[in-house]
């Protein structure tokens, strides 16, 4: 495994490979990693040749309140799991290297940014797109994995790729949740004891939401109730959004159709936790 933080390098590394018939798979991450991202590595290592994992902890789309200063950081540990993993190559770059000053140029998503984490974090998703497409016109890659644990984030960079035609297929791999259901993020190790304790409240009040549509309940205001009350009942929790929307548009529903989802917004302390399930697949 090769580590590269220059772009002109990491241009004549692919180049190299990619006339040799190699296909080339992207796993764009923040670093930290955990089973989640790994699970990514996984999926590109299977669908590709030679798997790029690009680490950048991407200062546009954290807000100006936001945790980009003590996000968690262990390059060694990173390096160490990705080689473990069998990952090609790692992209590492600086700051300066993805953003030259000054730097004018953004990507906007415009109505999907705005909805669901959108409404609390405004710049956020701006600044995912304008990442993901830089290191797609970067890579080239033939393949991009991304986790379906920001649902939202990958249906934006679905619809990026569909509206300015990138040559790259989006794949969006499932989540992957520590054994009490918590789904894994760099951030839960943010969490307190206590707040780690009461966490896993989130996705039991989505499996009860999955079961009740399953037995019949359509109506998306008495599901969206149902989770409500149940993660009220941890002490620590404080629910910033719970929506059910479609796949499509992210557009809210009221009555529960094919291709819709649940998507969660839940503090505990200073420690903001998404989760999200399908409550109806395509028929
Ligand atoms: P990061 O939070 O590091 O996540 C990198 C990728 O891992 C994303 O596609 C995310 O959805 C996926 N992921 C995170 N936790 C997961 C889990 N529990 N199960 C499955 N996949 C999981 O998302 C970002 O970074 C950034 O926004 C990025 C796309 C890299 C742009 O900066």
């Amino acid at each position: 495994m090769i580590i590269i933080k220059q772009i002109n390098k990491l241009r004549d590394e692919l180049a190299i490979r990619r006339k040799a018939g190699k296909r080339i798979g992207l796993v764009p991450t923040m670093g930290y990693f955990h089973e989640g991202h790994l699970s990514l590595m996984d999926y590109a290592r299977k669908k590709s040749d030679v798997v790029v994992v690009s680490l950048f902890v991407n200062p546009a789309q954290f807000g100006p309140d936001e945790d980009l200063e003590c996000y968690p950081r262990d390059f060694k540990r990173d390096e160490q799991m990705a080689k473990e993993r069998g990952a090609d190559i790692i992209f590492y770059p600086d700051k300066d290297e993805m953003y030259p000053d000054p730097f004018f140029t953004y990507v906007i998503t415009e109505e999907l940014s705005k909805v669901l984490c959108g409404s609390s974090r405004p710049i956020h998703f701006r600044g995912v797109t304008t990442i993901v497409a830089k290191l797609f016109n970067i890579v080239q890659p033939d393949i991009a994995v991304f986790g379906r644990k920001d649902a939202q984030q990958a249906i934006i960079i679905k619809k990026m790729v569909e509206d300015l035609n990138f040559p790259v297929e989006v794949v969006i791999a499932p989540i992957v949740r520590d054994a009490d259901g918590l789904a894994m993020s760099s951030r839960n190790t943010y969490l307190s004891h206590e707040e780690r304790k009461q966490a896993p409240i989130i996705y039991q009040a989505l499996q009860k939401a999955v079961e009740m549509v399953q037995r019949g309940e359509l109506d998306a205001g008495s599901v969206e109730y149902s989770i409500r009350q149940q993660i009220e009942t941890a002490s620590l929790a404080r629910i910033e959004y719970i929506k059910i929307v479609r796949e499509r548009d992210l557009s809210p529903v009221k009555v529960i159709e094919p291709e819709t989802y649940v998507a969660v917004a839940v503090w505990f302390g200073k420690t903001r936790l998404i989760d999200n399930v399908v409550l109806k697949e395509s028929i």
